[in-house]
């Protein structure tokens, strides 16, 4: 079959590719086909640790990136029954995955946490700091607990979550970390001003890591919108507010958990192997506004 009428049957378009002179005729059919049955974004054989996967976006991204091959430490606040759980069921043919608990407002839990996984898997390839707290208070009653809470969980805990994971990471040849940042760390809103001075330092501090750690290590980040999960549940609840966050989206809709692991599976892959420091936006269009 020519390439153009393969091309159209798949993925139609109005573009025609004409076969460069002197090629055999079925060589870019045969490239063509080749490509496409090819993975494409694999992590079979990887190991990586994925933070906060007991719930939302986390375990999102822990369900994806196990279904692209990988290997998981599963961390929550603690281990659950239902993480355990998550585990078991999300260990494949790579091996088993394992439940970890950590709290990550504690930095000495967060060393203990690199330590067990350490003893469980002496390599990692890759690590995705997504654990997080959202409070959306006024200024004037932010509390000194609140700021600690959310610079500690989502700047500090991320922070050392990577640093020491940096030995497990060196011992990968395709060592990436994902961190995950906010709509809200570059759009301001009013309200949660220690939430959002979180999320830009979690943004500057993958830049800033991704200079420090190349060329062995990739760092990038992911800046979701408004996903519908727990922390955002009240949000989501309420008709009105529901209603503008849909009318102020382009894409029309509120986000789900399934729409940002894609992207961290994408960006932990050896297609992402060039991109690093990269801050991604995913939102529905809603920061273009
Ligand atoms: N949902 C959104 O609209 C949205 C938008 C932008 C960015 N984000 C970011 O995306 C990430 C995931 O959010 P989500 O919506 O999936 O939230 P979520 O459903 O509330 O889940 C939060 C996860 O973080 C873990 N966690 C929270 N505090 C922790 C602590 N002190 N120590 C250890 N683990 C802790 C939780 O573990 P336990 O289950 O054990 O408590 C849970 O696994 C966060 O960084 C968040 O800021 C979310």
């Amino acid at each position: 079959m020519p390439l153009e009428k393969l091309i159209a049957a798949r993925a139609p378009c109005d573009i025609s590719i004409d076969s460069p002179p002197g090629w055999p005729a079925d060589a870019l059919e045969r490239m063509y086909t080749v490509g496409r049955s090819m993975p494409v974004f694999s992590l079979k054989g990887r190991v990586g640790l994925v933070t906060g996967a007991s719930r939302g976006i986390g375990r999102a991204i822990a369900t994806e990136l196990a279904g692209a091959g990988a290997r998981l430490a599963l961390h929550g606040r603690r281990v659950t029954p239902e993480l355990r759980i998550l585990a078991r069921s999300l260990s494949g043919s790579a091996g088993p995955s394992r439940a970890f608990g950590g709290d990550l407002s504690n930095p000495a839990a967060v060393k203990r946490l690199l330590r067990q996984v350490g003893r469980w898997s002496p390599r990692l390839d890759f690590v995705v700091a997504n654990a997080g707290v959202y409070a959306g208070t006024p200024s004037p009653e932010v509390t000194e607990s609140e700021w600690d809470e959310m610079l500690g969980i989502n700047l500090r805990g991320s922070f050392r979550t990577a640093q020491w994971a940096l030995p497990l990471l060196r011992r990968s040849t395709h060592a990436a970390v994902v961190l995950v940042s906010s709509i809200l760390a570059a759009r301001a809103s009013p309200g949660g001003i220690p939430y959002q001075s979180s999320k830009a330092g979690v943004e500057q501090m993958g830049r800033a890591l991704a200079v420090e750690l190349a060329p062995r290590i990739r760092v990038n980040v992911v800046a979701p919108g408004f996903i519908r999960t727990d922390m955002n549940r009240s949000g989501h609840e309420d008709p009105t507010f529901r209603r503008q966050v849909e009318m102020a989206t382009p894409l029309a809709r509120w986000g789900e958990a399934e729409d940002i692991a894609p992207a961290v599976r994408f960006l932990l892959s050896d297609e992402a192997s060039w991109i690093t420091g990269s801050v991604l936006l995913i939102d529905g269009g809603l920061g273009l506004e």
